[in-house]
């Protein structure tokens, strides 16, 4: 994720600065701008904050300018550095784009364009788009977008500026959000507040041309088209949050757009493509046994891992808590490998782990959202969540990423062993129809909103699970305790009876993660066990499950769906009724009390 905005009138450098402030929860690796200066394109930018973007240009803030691109990112291809940060340019420097999302062919048409002559400074996807541009171009700057578009496979939003038209602004979208009224465009609402309450949200495949003739919307198939512009009544500080109350809601509602970043790419033709880890393909021929080092949210991600590749093939998978990890003796070998998990890519007790595990020969495969973050740099490979910059403390968007993904690498570890069948087809696809399910659960917030009202003054909570619901009800029990600091405890359903039980009654009521799985009629007893304690039950189900209003208080269906799948589904369920409950509380989920959101000490 990261932020793009352009501006068209009687601007200044300032304007571009803070509009690019109020879309900084998008990105902050690095900043960039683009305006016109006596008919050439000048481009400033910078590693960093917006505020080193600020500093770099201080001298020149006031100065007028009639159109400006800028852009704030969240790396997804290349580090985060000077060269690999937007705004880029082609060969003849007049034409230049920012872009929001991910060019999924950008390789191919790399290598076409320097086939033609072109040259290439960054690592980014994003640089091919300007020199396609060029390509294209023969006068006029519309068609040549309309052209260039049509070649790009993967999201994107970008802004255009041509120095050969220079009151002009070209935005256009697929996948990734872009806003458009008479004065600009923006990924996101805020930094348009300043100059209208009127916007126009963009469809996918639809271009905008901004001039000083106004805003006109079209199709990527060159057909004008009618749009109406909407009111925006939100404030300021509303905006950035899109409308929702905190930041944790809002990236649990970012959910089904990560599942599809973290797709994006890595299935082609039914099977799953890691062009990262080809260099680790030999290895992963005759492998046997993995083991995966994680803490806290990102650890229960590492568990749902286990149980998928444990279940599915014959390979051993050890996950082991990063601070435990790093202090007992490890016996790895060199051809181990060991995967890393941590969404900030700093948390200290993983890279220590990594460090710990690479000094005895092991081969280090990372999982982060963060580019460029100290865990990718000390790894030997490295895979991207691409879910965007996560604001709150409590991890949500960045766990279903995570899952996500590590499911995707074990099929590609299947795939390579020759284990693959019907079932690991049906697998990808359901996986692909993972953003739209995930949509139509977001529609129902409101059931799962008045069941965590009923539950907010409990003082304790049972999250219980039998396989795949056992990371799940790991999770759910950790959101719970660290937003709303009410005491919540997970065990397996079947160790209930090896202790905790003791504990349940009418007020320690028990959150069952329990879909209509092969293991539901023991959770099921389970669940009738608690009960016959007088605890209540919540239960986490899914649709179809006939017996769950007999067997519970409450119940929060999700969609049928297979064993194997359940962990992600369930997912945003967990973690709004954790939400819901802290915020009935009136606590702030994003910022809960004694927690840091990138953990760099042990
Ligand atoms: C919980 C949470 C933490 C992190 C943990 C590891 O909501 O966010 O438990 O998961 O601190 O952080 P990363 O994944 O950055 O290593």
């Amino acid at each position: 994720m990261c932020g793009i905005v352009g501006l068209v009138g009687e601007i200044k450098i300032a304007d571009l600065i803070e509009a690019l402030e109020k879309l900084e929860y998008r990105g902050y690796d690095s900043a960039g701008l683009a305006f016109l200066n006596n008919g050439k394109v000048q481009v400033e930018k910078t590693k960093g904050k917006v505020a080193d973007l600020k500093n770099l240009v201080l001298d020149r803030i006031e100065q007028r300018i009639n159109v400006g691109i800028a852009h704030t990112r969240w790396a997804t291809h290349g580090e985060p550095n000077d060269i690999n940060a937007h705004p880029h340019l082609d060969c003849s420097e007049k034409i230049v784009v920012v872009h929001n999302g991910i060019i999924e062919n950008f390789r191919y048409l790399k290598n076409r364009l320097i086939e033609l002559g072109h040259r290439f400074f960054s690592e980014t996807d994003t640089e091919v788009i300007p020199h396609l541009i060029e390509e294209h171009y023969k006068g006029d700057l519309f068609e040549a977008i309309r052209k260039t578009v049509l070649k790009l496979e993967g999201s994107f939003a970008i802004a255009v500026m041509h120095a050969d038209h220079p009151n002009m602004i070209v935005g256009a979208r697929k996948g990734s959000p872009l806003i458009a009224c008479e004065h600009g465009l923006a990924s996101d609402v805020p930094p348009l507040l300043k100059y209208t309450k009127y916007m126009v949200p963009l469809n996918d495949e639809e271009i905008v041309v901004i001039s000083e003739d106004g805003m006109k919307v079209f199709g990527f198939d060159g057909v004008e088209r009618e749009k109406r512009a909407i009111e925006i009544t939100w404030s300021y500080e509303d905006a950035q949050k899109s409308g929702f109350k905190h930041f944790m809601l809002k990236e649990i509602f970012e959910e089904p757009m990560c599942l599809v970043s973290v797709m994006t790419g890595r299935i082609k033709n039914g099977k799953v493509h890691f062009e990262e880890l080809e260099g680790l393909k030999e290895r992963l021929k005759n492998i046997n046994f993995v083991k995966v080092v994680a803490c806290g949210t990102s650890y229960h991600a590492a568990l749902s891992f286990k149980y998928f590749l444990e279940n599915l093939s014959d390979v051993n998978v050890d996950a082991e808590i990063s601070s435990e990890f790093r202090y007992k003796r490890q016996h790895l070998k060199p051809n181990d490998v060991v995967i890393a998990i941590s969404q900030s890519g700093e948390t200290a007790d993983t890279l220590e782990s990594v460090r710990l595990a690479k000094r005895q020969g092991a081969t280090v495969v990372a999982i982060t959202n963060v580019v460029g973050s100290t865990l990718s740099r000390e790894s030997d490979f490295t895979l991207y969540l691409n879910a965007g910059p996560e604001i709150s403390v409590a991890a949500t968007k960045s766990y279903v990423s995570q899952i996500t993904l590590l499911y995707l690498l074990a099929l590609k570890i299947m795939e390579i062993k020759g284990i693959w069948d019907e079932k690991h087809e049906g697998l990808i696809d359901r996986l692909l129809r993972m953003p739209e399910i995930f949509e139509k659960f977001l529609d129902q917030v409101d059931n799962i909103h008045q069941i965590a009202a009923k539950y907010k003054d409990f003082k304790h909570f049972m999250y219980i699970g039998r396989g795949y619901g056992y990371p799940t009800a790991l999770e759910g029990a950790l959101k719970l305790k660290e937003i709303s600091y009410i005491h919540a405890t997970a065990y397996p359903a079947g160790e209930l009876k090896h202790g905790p039980i003791a504990m349940l009654g009418p007020d320690f009521p028990v959150f069952a993660v329990a879909p209509n799985d092969f293991l539901f009629s023991k959770t099921k007893s389970n669940i009738i066990e608690c009960r016959s304690r007088k605890a209540r039950i919540v239960l986490l189900t899914n649709e179809g499950n006939e017996e769950a209003f007999e067997l519970a208080d409450d119940v929060i269906f999700v969609s049928n769906s297979i064993d194997e799948l359940y962990p992600i589904l369930m997912t945003p369920a967990i973690q709004l009724f954790a939400y819901y409950v802290a915020d009935e509380l009136g606590l702030d989920p994003d910022k809960p009390r004694n927690l840091a959101k990138s953990v760099t000490v042990e």
